[in-house]
């Protein structure tokens, strides 16, 4: 063999040896990434599925089930631990056909539902591994909060006037069930709500006492009317048809509207912000401060004074006879709530007394900021969420579902092999470059 052939030789050698060392290196970082990229795609479609289960959640359970899974009267909660260890078919099938004559209606297209198996499935996926504070926050983005007014209380003087009548203590009884119970829906004094008829009615009255002992027992299958058996004795449901029947008699007021928070999250309030500075800071000053031309809003009197729901129905139908706009017809009732949460969170440091802003203009964009950035995530804990104890856990749960697992936390032998490949192509190609270098000037 001449030197030309040797050399020929040794490259080709040198040639076979990288081409391995590369094969050897690729492999190595694929089996590497490989438990990466499986745990990640797995969390990512996880996280599609929960994603979409919000969604599905807030549209179709929230009105039933709750805000964020409690339950609502007699409707069970879904964010229980026990339904978190059902079988999965068990849920997938209670889910699908619903509970036969229950309020629980069946969810599948089979059944003449609106959702498919695959959306099912990942409701299945929410209730069993779903993060409910994100949930709540979906429901109440896209506006969709059921504003019950879960419970209230009964006017102390007049309950004690209700003892006077004949049965009185069973009237008493009654309409402590009914302000524990049924005011979120049939409403203050039993005088009906959007979302449920009216109890203290004549046309309700006229009904015989087993005609309504069986509504309140059973329910009314495929509306919001549970059935009451498994929440309340028969004696109370007794109680409850009593006070149905003989509702003429009590005082008025003796069921107030009870005073609900509207919930909020930190996109609702700065949406109720951009509203606010949009639309109402011109007349009620940049930050709620009042102008010559409307009184504020961001002061300790008005916003003790006036619950959410108040505020909200003001807004809503404007006051007539004065400046103050209906603004129903052009805002969405989650826009109104947006802006209510928005005022509400100025009442942590609501002055006494109101110093209005001058003029009364828009103001210029760099007091608009100002206003927003009284937006402070701090302050809105402290009183949007007061009543509910809820709300501040936003996040909390989140870091689960989408933590992802980095390289080194999966380091193990394969590293090992890597560096080693990496080492020994770069020793081979240092080499090749010697080699090729030291025999350059013989060629000459
Ligand atoms: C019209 C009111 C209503 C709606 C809307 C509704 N549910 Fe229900 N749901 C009920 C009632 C009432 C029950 C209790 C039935 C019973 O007594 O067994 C129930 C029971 C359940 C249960 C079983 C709970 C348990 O403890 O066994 C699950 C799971 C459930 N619902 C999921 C859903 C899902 C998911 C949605 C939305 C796709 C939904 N529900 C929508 C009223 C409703
Ligand atoms: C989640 C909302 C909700 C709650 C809570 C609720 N109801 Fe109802 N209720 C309804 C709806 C909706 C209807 C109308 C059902 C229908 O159209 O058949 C209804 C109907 C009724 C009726 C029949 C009225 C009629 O026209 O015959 C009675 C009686 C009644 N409810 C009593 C009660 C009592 C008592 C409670 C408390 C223990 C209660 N409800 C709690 C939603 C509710
Ligand atoms: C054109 C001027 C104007 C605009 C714009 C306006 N308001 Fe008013 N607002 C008034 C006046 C005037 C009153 C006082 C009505 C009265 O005398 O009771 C008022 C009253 C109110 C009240 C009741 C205050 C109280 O002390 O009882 C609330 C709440 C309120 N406005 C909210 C809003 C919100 C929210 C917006 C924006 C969506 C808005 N207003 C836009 C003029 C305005």
């Amino acid at each position: 063999m001449n030197p030309t052939q040797n050399r020929i030789r040794l490259f080709e050698i040198l040639a076979g040896l990288l081409a391995t060392q590369l094969v050897v290196f690729g492999l190595g970082f694929y089996m590497l990434n490989e438990p990466v990229r499986i745990t990640e795609s797995q969390t990512q479609i996880l996280h599609v599925q929960l994603d979409d289960a919000m969604t599905l959640y807030a549209q179709n359970c929230s009105v039933c089930h709750g805000l964020e899974g409690e339950g609502i009267g007699a409707t069970p909660a879904l964010n229980q631990a026990a339904l978190q260890t059902m079988a999965y078919e068990d849920l997938t099938k209670t889910i699908a056909r619903g509970r036969y004559n229950t309020a629980m209606p069946a969810w599948s297209k089979e059944d003449g539902g609106p959702l498919s198996d695959y959306q099912i499935s990942e409701m299945v996926s929410l209730i069993q591994s779903g993060d409910w504070n994100a949930t709540r926050d979906r429901v109440v983005n896209l506006g969709l909060a059921p504003l019950v007014p879960f419970t209230t209380e009964a006017d102390p003087a007049l309950l004690a006037e209700v003892a006077n009548l004949p049965n009185g203590e069973t009237l008493q009884t009654a309409v402590t069930l009914f302000a524990a119970n049924c005011v979120a829906c049939h409403g203050a004094d039993g005088l009906g709500t959007g979302i449920a008829p009216a109890l203290n009615d004549p046309a309700i009255r006229e009904k015989t006492a087993e005609e309504l002992t069986r509504t309140v027992t059973l329910g009314s299958a495929g509306t919001l009317m549970a059935g009451w058996s498994n929440v309340l004795t028969a004696e109370e449901i007794t109680a409850l048809v009593t006070l149905v029947q003989r509702w003429d008699e009590v005082p008025a007021g003796i069921l107030p509207a009870p005073n609900v928070p509207i919930p909020t999250t930190e996109e609702s309030i700065a949406l109720g912000g951009q509203l606010f500075s949009q639309n109402c800071s011109r007349c009620h000053g940049p930050e709620g401060q009042g102008t010559q031309r409307a009184p504020a809003l961001n002061v300790k009197a008005f916003l003790t004074d006036t619950s959410d729901l108040a505020i909200q129905q003001i807004v809503t139908n404007g006051v007539p006879g004065t400046a103050m706009p209906v603004w129903g017809d052009r805002m969405t009732e989650a826009e109104i709530q947006a802006v209510v949460g928005f005022i509400r969170q100025w009442e942590a440091t609501a002055p006494e007394i109101a110093v209005p802003a001058k003029g009364g203009g828009g103001g210029p964009p760099w007091l608009r900021n100002n206003t927003q950035s009284t937006t402070q995530p701090g302050a809105q804990g402290t009183t949007s969420t007061q009543g509910q104890g809820q709300g501040q856990g936003q996040g909390q749960g989140q870091g689960q579902a989408q933590s992802q697992p980095t390289w080194w936390q999966v380091f193990d032998w394969r590293i090992l092999l890597l560096a080693f490949g990496a080492l020994s192509i770069s020793f081979t190609l240092i080499f090749m470059g010697f080699e090729s270098l030291r025999r350059r000037p013989r060629i000459k």
